[in-house]
């Protein structure tokens, strides 16, 4: 019985461990490969999701006063021509030919990117 009790619980211990493990890069997969399946692109707007994000993932950087690589993303219009001339999206989804932001940093969230996206889509609105 004891000699049961003891492998029961070894094994045990190592299912555990590889359900764990498999867990988390299964996760991690799927995220990266279908963000539109957890990610509700619906209804963004400038002044509830987009300036908020730059705000907090850019400014430090690229306020007016902070200014480097002579960008600032500080307001709607200033944001807007870095919309219209492509480098917004092409930096932040770190497609080739832009500097791969934000800066130093790890890639910002994937579904922050298709909400980013999707807003450029629609116009890219000051609303
Ligand atoms: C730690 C500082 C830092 C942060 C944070 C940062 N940037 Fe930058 N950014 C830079 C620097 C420095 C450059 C100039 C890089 C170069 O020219 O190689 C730059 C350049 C850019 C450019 C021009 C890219 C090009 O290839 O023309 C854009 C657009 C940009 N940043 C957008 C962003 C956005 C959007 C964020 C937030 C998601 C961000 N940056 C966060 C430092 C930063």
């Amino acid at each position: 019985m004891h000699l049961v009790m003891k492998r029961f619980g070894i094994f045990e211990l190592l299912f555990s461990l590889a359900l764990l493990t498999a867990g988390g890069c299964y996760y991690d997969v799927e995220e990266e490969l279908y963000p539109s399946e957890e990610c509700d692109t619906n209804n963004v707007t400038f002044s509830g999701d987009i300036s908020p994000a730059i705000q907090s993932n850019c400014l430090v950087c690229h306020s007016n006063a902070a200014r480097l690589g002579n960008i600032t993303l500080e307001g709607y219009d200033n944001l807007k021509a870095q919309v219209n001339n492509g480098s917004l999206l092409g930096a932040i989804k770190h497609q080739p030919g832009f500097a791969p932001m934000p800066d130093g940093l790890p890639q910002l969230d994937a579904c922050l990117i298709a909400r980013i996206e999707q807003w450029i889509t629609d116009g890219a609105p000051n609303n």
